[in-house]
C-alpha cells in the first residue's frame, strides 16, 4: 500500500448500479458507472485496508489489491454486503434501485397483440439503513451517498437523519452535469457536526480525500 492510513480495517463498499430482473432478457437499472465506488475501494486498499468491494454490474475493470464480489439485484448486493461483515467502515456509494418489479417472469414476456403489460414495483432492501442500524455488526463508520437532480443538501440530510449514518456523501447528478458516468464529481460531506463542501474534483481524488476524512475520524474514535 501507498500508506498505513487505514492499516489493519476493514472496509466494506458498494459500487455501480444494480439490474432488477423483469424477465429472462430485461431488467431496470440506472447509469451509474462505478467509477466512484471503485475508485474509493482502490483508495482504501491504498491506505492499507482490508477491503471487499461489492459491485453490481459495471463495464470497469476489478481495483486492484480488493476483494471484488459481483452481483446483480439489491437483493443479492444486501446478502454478499452482510456476508462480508464485520468491518471497521462501510461506504455504501451503489446506486441501488430503490424498486424492482414484483415479478421476474421464468420466459420471455411476449407481445400479444393487446394492451402493454403493466409494470407493479415493490420497494428493495434498504442496505444503507441495514447496516447502520444499531447492533453488535454495526461498523464503527457507515457512510452514505446522495445523488439528487433537485434539492440536494435538503434531501441529504433527511438521509444522515432517516437512515442513521455518520456521513453522507452529497454529490448533484442532474441532466448536463455530467455525474454518472463521468470522471469528475463536486462533493458536499455532511456528518451530524456539520457540512463541508469539496471543489470539482477527479473520482480518485474525491476517494483518495474521502478515505484520508474517514481515517481520521476513526482515529478521532479510537482516542
Ligand atoms: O435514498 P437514496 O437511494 O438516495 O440513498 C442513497 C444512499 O443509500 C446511497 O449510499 C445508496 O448506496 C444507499 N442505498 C442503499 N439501498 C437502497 C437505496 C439506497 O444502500 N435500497
Amino acid at each position: 500500500p501507498a500508506s498505513t492510513l487505514l492499516a489493519g480495517q476493514k472496509v466494506i463498499v458498494t459500487s455501480g448500479p444494480t439490474h432488477e430482473p423483469l424477465d429472462p432478457v430485461r431488467y431496470l437499472a440506472n447509469r451509474s458507472s462505478g467509477k466512484q465506488g471503485h475508485a474509493i475501494a482502490a483508495a482504501a486498499a491504498a491506505a492499507g485496508a482490508d477491503v471487499v468491494l461489492v459491485s453490481g454490474p459495471v463495464a470497469i475493470a476489478d481495483p486492484p489489491g480488493v476483494t471484488t464480489r459481483h452481483v446483480e439485484t439489491a437483493r443479492d448486493m444486501l446478502a454478499a454486503v452482510t456476508e462480508a461483515l464485520p468491518a471497521d467502515l462501510f461506504i455504501g456509494a451503489a446506486a441501488v434501485a430503490d424498486w424492482r418489479p414484483l415479478i421476474d417472469a421464468d420466459e420471455k414476456i411476449k407481445k400479444n397483440g393487446g394492451a402493454p403489460p403493466s409494470l407493479t414495483l415493490v420497494e428493495n432492501p434498504d442496505i444503507l439503513a441495514t447496516i447502520a442500524k444499531t447492533g453488535p455488526h454495526r461498523p464503527k463508520l457507515v457512510i452514505g451517498f446522495a445523488a439528487e437532480t433537485q434539492a440536494l443538501l435538503d434531501h441529504a440530510r433527511s438521509k444522515l437523519e432517516r437512515k442513521q449514518c455518520d456521513m453522507i456523501v452529497a454529490n448533484h447528478v442532474g441532466r448536463g452535469s455530467d455525474v454518472m458516468g463521468g470522471d469528475f464529481n463536486q462533493v458536499t460531506l455532511l456528518s451530524h457536526s456539520g457540512e463541508e463542501s469539496w471543489p470539482p474534483l477527479r473520482k480518485e481524488d474525491v476517494a483518495r480525500r474521502l478515505i484520508a476524512t474517514c481515517a481520521n475520524l476513526l482515529a478521532e474514535q479510537a482516542e
